[in-house]
């Protein structure tokens, strides 16, 4: 996916229409930019103020980047509430409105229309529900739930009573989810019967009765129906939150919060170990949400505003609750999957609620784009203004037939680059702002200082033209504070390897004109369809296997989900490789992840190349799933060259 950094040279900029009605034009990113940077007290001090605070901050910045003594503050002796500020800030001017339409994965099921006051009902009768349960502020709730509004409610509710939230993505397997619930002592975990998705449903219910034998035996379960399909219930553990919601009282006060006070975990992976819990905080990161979701999709009272995420990863939180929801924006929320009933659903979807912005990745796109032009053009698009993107860098073929089918050549496309660690985007162009080039993520959000290092000396490279490793010089309000339960961690991750800065993990290139372009990760992080996948968790749920005796994992180029999984797998001595092996191995690791970690090449290994002290080269298995065998580089300190000969001569046939 480099290629695009290399080759394209187009520009696109923004219509005289888009200018004018756009939040920031190029004087005023330039002015405020440099406002930001010049001063980041005085700019974040006055951006805060674009939420409510029960007692006011004095201190606006607070933060401390070198190893050893990492601390970030931001707003820290201010009070609020998240969901004070999303719903009840809203009653006076826009109870009436619709706050979130939901779209069901039928069609055929009827769409619901959530306003401002009945989402804020809602929200305090789920709070209600919970604190019924014993949950108290600082308590840690997982939610594992459909994409429904409920979905909403429950991360409300807990912002609400100050519980911290943990989304555990639909997708993830019992024991992913056992391991999320153990990871951070939930009290309660709120999930549902089943979750239909593409025509199909996962027991949701069943597969947390699965992880709930691995807990503690006092963790409750709340369980919101969506089909009706049959569920095993145990008294006393499991709780109808339907039939509690028919009693709850409907209003719940917001408690008070320090702007330093976690508002949530989100685990994701790492380069090592296993997935680790990314903490946010309640007042930056509400600053920072809002803040982006109404610069970057330039968006204006009124708009319909639809991002394709689910709420189990952080666009969902950022940019489908928190930041509309703290702008009194509408925002669709979908339950079902760009191909059902067919490859038409997206833009049935837009035309149907006249969306305004769209917000998908560049996966969904590479895949509708395959399935030929007549799915989007039988449909009515001209209520789109702004597109975006988000997850991955997008390849020129997927940008171009995203602005001119999708766009008709009108709508600038926002490249969102950004990471669960840092709450909102970090660079992206500004729709009145910048003329646009396909590929790139252009330029850094208010108070954003990106900065290329020389990958080995850690020296900060000056100039245009240059390439090497993405950090970040300074704070902002949305950055993540900690890795739940393990602040060591945090800065061994992040602060460890370039002194001073943060390190995001990625490479990037600044070209001639100072724009930036994201090169991929440099670690060993993979992104497969968006999603982010550490190759050290897919290895040990390999080698779990009685099977296996060691996995070594790469990612490899492939021509929807940017990143496929490639398993090099070294069998027990008394073990055939056989077809059907190969099947259970892929089985096995969808149990013991999810899906979304599926296997897409297995490779019997004999051996893999290591180092004579042991290491793996995965320089070298990178460019065997690659088929790349000219340029394998240096091997004369491999133990035994000749397993990779081996590789090479039976690399798998995809
Ligand atoms: C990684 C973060 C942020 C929400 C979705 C993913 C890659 C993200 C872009 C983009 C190129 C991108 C990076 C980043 N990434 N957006 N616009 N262009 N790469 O969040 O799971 O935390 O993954 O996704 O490699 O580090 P995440």
């Amino acid at each position: 996916m480099t290629s695009a950094a290399v080759a394209e040279t187009r520009t696109f900029p923004p219509s005289a229409e888009t200018v004018a009605r756009a939040h920031v034009d190029a004087a005023k990113y330039e002015e405020m930019y440099a406002a930001s940077i010049a001063d980041p007290v005085a700019f974040w001090g006055e951006q805060g103020k674009r939420i409510d605070w029960i007692k006011p901050y004095s201190q606006v910045k607070d933060v401390n980047y070198n190893f050893g003594e990492v601390r970030i503050n931001w707003y820290a002796d201010g009070t609020l509430n998240v969901s004070a500020n999303c719903l009840d800030r809203h009653l006076k001017t826009r109870g009436d409105q619709t706050a979130i339409i939901w779209e069901p994965d039928d069609p055929n099921d009827e769409a619901q229309h959530i306003t401002y006051a009945e989402l804020h009902r809602r929200t305090c009768r789920m709070a209600n529900i919970l604190e019924s349960m014993g949950v108290r502020k600082g308590d840690r709730v997982v939610i594992y739930l459909p994409m429904i509004p409920e979905a909403a409610y429950a991360m409300l509710a807990c912002a609400r009573i100050g519980a911290i939230h943990s989304i555990v993505f639909a997708g993830f397997s019992p024991d992913a989810l056992a391991a999320r619930i153990n990871g951070c002592d939930a009290k309660v975990i709120i999930t549902a019967d089943e979750a239909p998705r593409g025509g199909r449903k996962t027991p949701l219910k069943s597969n947390a009765d699965a992880a709930l034998l691995h807990c503690k035996d006092t963790v409750k379960c709340l369980v919101v129906k969506r089909t009706g399909g049959q569920t095993t219930w145990i008294d006393g553990r499991d709780f109808d939150y339907n039939e509690m919601a028919l009693e709850a009282d409907d209003y719940c006060a917001p408690a008070e919060m320090n702007a330093e006070d976690p508002l949530f975990i989100l685990y994701t992976s790492g380069s090592t170990g296993q997935p680790k819990g990314v903490v946010h905080t309640t007042g930056g990161y509400l600053v920072y949400a809002s803040l982006t979701h109404e610069i970057t999709f330039d968006y204006h009272d009124g708009d319909i505003y639809w991002c394709t995420a689910d709420v189990g990863w952080v666009t969902g939180h950022s940019y489908i609750v928190y930041g509309p929801l703290a702008n009194g924006a509408t925002t669709l929320m979908f339950e079902g999957v760009p191909t059902y009933p067919d490859a038409s659903r997206f833009w049935q979807v837009c035309e149907k609620h006249k969306v305004n912005q769209f917000y998908t990745a560049p996966t969904a796109i590479r895949a509708l784009m395959g399935q030929g032009n007549e799915f989007v053009e039988k449909c009515d698009l001209s209520s789109l203004r702004i597109l975006g993107t988000v997850g991955e860098p997008i390849n020129p073929e997927a940008w171009t037939w995203y602005h001119e089918v999708v766009g008709k050549g009108k709508c600038p496309i926002v490249d969102t680059w950004w990471q669960t660690e840092t709450g909102g985007h970090l660079m992206t162009p500004l729709p009145g702002a910048h003329a646009l080039k396909p590929g790139s993520a252009m330029k850094p959000f208010f108070g954003i200082q990106p900065v290329v290092l020389d990958p080995q000396s850690g020296v900060e490279i000056a100039g245009n033209g240059v390439e090497g490793v993405l950090c970040i010089k300074d704070s902002w309000p949305g950055q993540m504070r900690t890795v739940w339960g393990d602040h060591e961690r945090f800065e061994k991750t992040y602060f460890a390897d370039y002194k001073g800065y943060y390190f995001t993990g990625d490479g990037c290139r600044r070209d001639e004109d100072g724009d930036y372009w994201i090169t991929g990760r440099v670690d060993d992080v993979i992104n497969v369809s968006g999603h982010r996948m550490g190759t050290a968790e897919v290895e040990s749920a390999l080698v779990a296997h009685p099977a296996v005796a060691e996995a070594a994992v790469v990612g490899y180029p492939h021509e929807i989900k940017g990143q496929g999984i490639y398993c090099y797998v070294t069998l027990m001595n008394d073990r055939e490789p056989t077809e059907e092996l190969r099947k259970e191995l892929r089985q096995w690791v969808r149990t013991e992840i999810g899906p979304i970690a599926s296997p897409d090449v297995i490779q019997w290994a004999p051996g893999l190349p290591k180092t004579r002290s042991g290491k793996i080269m995965r320089r070298i298995l990178r460019k065997i799933a690659e088929n790349d065998f000219g340029s394998l580089g240096d091997t004369s300190t491999l133990a035994d060259p000749s397993v990779v000969e081996d590789l090479i001569q039976n690399r798998a046939n995809k």
